[in-house]
């Protein structure tokens, strides 16, 4: 064979692959609203910076007469390019070859890019769109999902990694965006479950759809598992883009800084008055978010489920920052189980990147009840408690206004290590709420009342935790910003050790 012969071999071997399942799948994807899985690729990355991976890679299964079988790439598309100039590492599973199934050579593709991204330090991006274990490949199937899941392990903390499902993740497909970083859902077209409808209704006799089920706000606002959600394929790779922006590629390195035009020296009058006179009225805290950082940007994570406690990105003279903060808006702001679960992931996260902490903090307690003991909110609060004296990072706790008793401490009080701790002079730290304190200790008492108010005007204040230095200051609230800033300025250079140790055991 001639070398040029040899070439348009290879040509047309490769024409073949890029035609993926054929013009008949490929219009039912598009039909179904969903991109292929290159399409997909080239709205992610960097515009002509994918370079592909293992395009002849073949699978070398012979069951039920899969030998007569081509699969043009295997069912999965993998390599890496660029997102704004970052090296970052792809693979996106293709619908329309076998329903993006995963055999050994297509898992063996995956878990190639997954090795690349952890030593070359940058992230991996997985866009899943799968019907799970390639049937016929039987037990190589399953090793090759246990491959992926041992590398994303193995990964977790190194590089950030991301998931988004773009069609079906069903089965065994489902656990290695869990062991992501996050996880994207397309609404409509997404669907995330161990087992389908059908298996649920033979099993508990629920009726179910694959919506109602596993869709994308199904576990955006009830399961939890996924962290963001997208209007269609081309949202969600752009949301994708952006939140890689204020993430580092490595846990060796920093986030990028990023030039935000906005003045750290700019003061807020608003906050001064954004608080109710009658603390146990409510406002939002995204407004003290908005107020505070850069350009009032910022990228909420797990925005539906947990809403009362928030969980975003932003940048404050251009660093980006992980904020955790109590939503006065939602339940007083009460940490339950699910919040415990949401923040104590965030910091993890934060802590492993090297993303500053800010604290936003106004905290009535733990909510009491059966449903909250029985559910384990003792384990799942620990969390918080275990995250935040875990991580390293600066932190910065600004308290805002309640501060009680062991949700003051979980929401990273001085004690578990706040680097600074801000108060305004609303803020009250306090054992628990006053009215209940007054009740306990002047329970006999015949000036109950008197006595309640003078406890509210000594102790439910910022100036007891402050008399013993637990308050590095308190501020104006309109001068947070400032405030802050100069905190994680003069933070920059904090190095805290632990001691060595395999691993500590988080209360999980
Ligand atoms: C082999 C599969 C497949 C699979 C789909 N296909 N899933 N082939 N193994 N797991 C093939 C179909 O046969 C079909 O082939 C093509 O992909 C498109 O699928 P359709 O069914 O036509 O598409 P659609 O109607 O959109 O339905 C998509 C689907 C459905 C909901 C994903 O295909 C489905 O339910 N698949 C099985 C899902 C499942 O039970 N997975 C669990 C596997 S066990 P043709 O040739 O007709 O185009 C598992 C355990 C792993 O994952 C555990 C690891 C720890």
């Amino acid at each position: 064979m001639s070398t040029q012969e040899r070439i348009e071999k290879m040509l047309k071997k490769s024409e073949v692959i890029l035609a993926a399942g054929g013009e008949k799948r490929v219009a039912k994807q598009h039909e179904s609203g969903k991109m292929t899985a290159r399409e997909r690729i080239g709205a992610l990355l960097d515009e002509g910076s994918f370079v592909e991976l293992d395009r002849f890679v073949r699978h070398r299964c012979t069951n039920f007469g899969q030998d007569k079988k081509e699969l043009p790439g295997e069912g999965v598309t993998t390599g890496y390019g660029t997102i704004d100039g970052r090296l970052v590492y792809v693979f996106a599973q293709d619908f329309t070859v076998e329903g993006g199934s995963l055999g050994e050579m297509h898992a063996a593709k995956i878990v190639k890019v997954q090795r690349l991204a952890l030593k070359m330090g940058a992230p991996l991006v997985g866009l899943n769109d799968s019907g799970g274990a390639r049937i016929q490949e039987a037990v190589d199937a399953l090793a090759g999902y246990g491959k992926i899941f041992f590398e994303n392990t193995i990964a977790s903390g190194v590089v950030p990694q991301i998931s988004a499902i773009m069609g079906p993740s069903a089965g065994g497909a489902v656990y290695s965006p869990a062991l992501t970083d996050f996880i994207y859902m397309v609404k409509n077209t997404s669907k995330m479950f161990i087992t389908g409808p059908a298996v649920v209704k033979s099993v508990t006799g629920e009726d179910v759809t694959q919506e109602q089920l596993g869709g994308a706000m199904t576990h955006n606002s009830t399961s939890g598992v996924a962290h963001f959600a997208a209007e269609n394929d081309e949202d969600c790779l752009r949301q994708i883009r952006y939140l890689l922006s204020f993430l580092p590629s490595n846990n060796m390195e920093s986030a990028p800084i990023v030039e935000t035009g906005d003045d750290p020296m700019r003061t807020e009058d608003y906050l001064n008055t954004l608080l109710p006179d009658d603390s146990n009225k409510a406002y939002d805290m995204y407004d003290v978010i908005k107020a505070i950082v850069d350009n009032g940007e910022f990228y909420d994570s797990q925005k539906y489920w947990a809403t009362n406690i928030i969980t975003c990105f932003a940048r404050m003279d251009g660093q980006t920052v992980g904020i955790i903060a109590n939503q006065p808006k939602v339940m007083a702001g009460c940490l339950d189980i699910n919040a415990s679960d949401k923040g104590a992931r965030f910091i993890r996260f934060c802590d492993a990147f090297n993303i500053p902490l800010l604290n936003l903090v106004d905290v009535p307690g733990f909510l009491p009840g059966c449903n909250q003991e029985y559910g384990g909110i003792i384990r799942h609060g620990a969390k918080l408690l275990y995250a935040y004296s875990e991580a390293t990072v600066p932190k910065v706790t600004m308290v805002t206004r309640k501060a009680y008793g062991g949700s003051y401490l979980a929401m990273c009080s001085q004690d578990l290590g706040a680097d600074q701790v801000i108060a305004w002079p609303t803020a009250e730290i306090a054992v628990m709420g006053p009215a209940g304190a007054a009740n306990i200790i002047f329970k006999n008492d015949p000036d109950v009342k008197a006595k309640t108010e003078e406890y509210i005007d000594n102790f439910a204040t910022p100036y007891q935790a402050a008399m013993r230095g637990m308050v590095d200051m308190v501020i104006e609230p309109k001068n947070s910003r400032p405030t802050i800033i100069n905190a994680l300025q003069m933070l920059e250079s904090k190095r805290e050790t632990r001691p060595a140790k395999r691993h500590g055991n988080i209360p999980l």
